[in-house]
């Protein structure tokens, strides 16, 4: 696959199952010349790498990018650059990269920084996303939980500010939470108060093992939290189930 200059793939791999993994994200995986994936620096495991392993061909290259879990933007900033930078460098010499992110790179996903600093820094370089099957989709699937339909609305947020963000909500039927895994007590008190608790749960590695689906929301709080939790939910008078 090397050409002149190589072109950067964001794929995305999925919630988890191999098996919902898109046909191009395989293909385009087995022939890239190099494979990035994003690893906190707090451990160097990679989910998304595990996810695609059966595809990876043994001549592909796999690199693990370090992402710094810090609010300090002069340390992100600073990784994203020189994250960005790296892959640019295997582009310029001609190879072709993967940079794999669990569920979609287009929705809360570290490849949104690569994204954005390569636009900025290296406009000639070429970039093409496939697109995965997110984490909430895969909620909905699971539990056969619709997520909208006729004229309803629907809201992703984050969770991580608690409700903040889904205080005072008008017609928005239908909400999914990502990163459900602190100030979920908050989180619950603004589902009552937007009349969605009853018809609310939560679920946690989703289509991986140890998942588990928490049907009262209010749990949640009682637990340790774990970060790979999303809360789908709706107005209490909504027909859908
Ligand atoms: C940084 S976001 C990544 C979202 C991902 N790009 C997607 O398309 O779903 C991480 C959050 O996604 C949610 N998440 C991702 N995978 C999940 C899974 N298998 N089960 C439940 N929640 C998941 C959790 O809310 C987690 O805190």
């Amino acid at each position: 696959m090397s050409k002149e200059q190589g072109v950067l793939y964001g794929i995305g791999v999925g919630p988890g199952d191999p098996d919902l993994m898109t046909i191009k994200a395989v293909n385009t995986i087995k022939e890239v010349d190099v494979v990035f994936t994003a690893a906190s620096t707090k451990n160097d495991f990679s989910l998304a790498v595990n996810i695609a392993e059966k595809f990876l061909s043994e001549n592909s290259e796999v690199k693990t990018l370090y992402f710094p879990m810090t609010k300090d933007m002069d340390i992100s900033d600073k990784a994203w650059q020189e994250n960005t930078d790296e892959i640019a460098a295997e582009l310029k010499k001609g190879k072709s990269a993967a940079f794999l992110t669990l569920g979609d790179p287009m929705t809360y996903s570290t490849f949104g920084y690569i994204l954005k600093y390569m636009k900025r820094d290296y406009p000639e370089n070429q970039v093409e996303i496939i697109p995965g099957i997110t984490s909430y989709q895969a909620a909905a699937a699971r539990t056969k939980t619709i997520l909208v339909e006729g004229e309803e609305s629907f809201l992703l947020t984050s969770g991580a500010f608690g409700g903040e963000r889904i205080r005072g909500l008008k017609k928005i039927e239908n909400v999914a939470l990502l990163k459900a895994y602190k100030n979920v007590e908050d989180i619950t008190l603004a589902l009552e108060e937007n009349n969605m608790l009853k018809k609310s749960f939560g679920i946690s590695k989703c289509g991986r093992e140890g998942e588990e689906i928490i049907d009262d929301v209010r749990e949640l709080s009682k637990r340790d939290p774990d970060y790979w939790t999303l809360i789908l939910a709706k107005q209490s008078n909504n027909g859908s189930l």
